[in-house]
């Protein structure tokens, strides 16, 4: 299984909420994506912990945007008159990551109703296991769309990847929950803990990692992120919410 490819056929607008400069762009299906380039700032890693986070998730019953890889052709960013726009999609030629753009969806903040205990439980224990500090208030990285509940930006997640830090400091790692959007529901996260790192099979990660395209991932790192995850999902005590059962 690999994603789907599509190529970008208009730079649409530049998403400037977003740190790394995302862009909205046509595919060559005809669909809008938000484009997140390997030349940003954190580089393809980013785009391999967006892949396997979000990938996961998806797996696990969580609603995220599909994901594909997107071919770059610099030269669409011709009529963008930012220089920062077009160093940054001269920089980024060749395969990127496309996000299914989701119109009309606003930010989560809780104001328009909660997701159910369960799924807030759920977020929190995947958030954990992957190392996410990026669902705060501050910033959620939720989407509210057709009334449901999106995950999106899982591009900070697994930051064992820039410095390649051991698995077992990483299956080691305590969570920091206190910031975390359903740091309120930390207490039920025992209580959901033994099925849900059961659902999280060895071939289920292997199928996530060989999501991430050859360009983005140096040879035989994917059998280590298979070994750091592996490792953290037998050491839970360490670093789950709300305490070891
Ligand atoms: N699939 C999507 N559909 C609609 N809007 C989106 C989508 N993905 C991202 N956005 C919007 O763009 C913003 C930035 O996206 P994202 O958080 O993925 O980028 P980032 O550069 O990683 O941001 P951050 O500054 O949080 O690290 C989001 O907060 C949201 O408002
Ligand atoms: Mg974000």
């Amino acid at each position: 299984m690999s994603l789907p490819i599509v190529t970008a056929t208009r730079y649409v607008l530049p998403l400037r909420e977003g740190g790394s400069l995302p862009g909205v762009v046509e595919g060559n299906d005809l669909g809008t994506y938000v484009l997140k380039f390997h030349g940003a700032g954190q580089g393809p890693k980013a785009l391999v912990a967006e892949i396997i986070a979000g990938e996961l998730f998806r797996r696990l019953g969580l609603r995220v945007p599909e994901l594909k890889l997107c071919e770059l052709d610099p030269a669409i960013g011709r009529s963008e008159p930012d220089e920062e726009i077009q160093d940054l999609l001269v920089r980024s030629a060749g395969l990127n990551l496309a996000v299914d753009f989701l119109p009309g969806s606003f930010g989560y903040d809780g104001s328009s109703g909660e997701p159910d205990r369960a799924t807030r439980a759920r977020i929190l224990w995947l958030d954990a296991f992957i190392a996410n500090v990026d669902r705060s208030w501050r910033n959620t990285n939720l989407l509210v769309w057709h009334k449901e509940l999106w995950l999106i930006d899982h591009g900070a997640a697994l930051y064992f990847h820039h410095s390649w830090m051991s698995a077992q400091r990483f299956a080691a790692l305590p969570y920091d929950a206190t910031d975390h959007v359903f740091s309120t529901v930390a207490r039920d996260v025992p209580g959901i803990d033994a099925e849900l790192a059961a659902e999280i099979t060895p071939e289920l990660l292997t199928e996530v990692i060989a999501l991430v395209p050859d360009e983005w991932i140096a040879d035989g790192d994917r059998e280590r992120y298979h070994g750091h995850l592996c490792a953290r999902l037998a050491d839970r005590s360490a670093w789950l919410p709300g305490g070891a059962r």
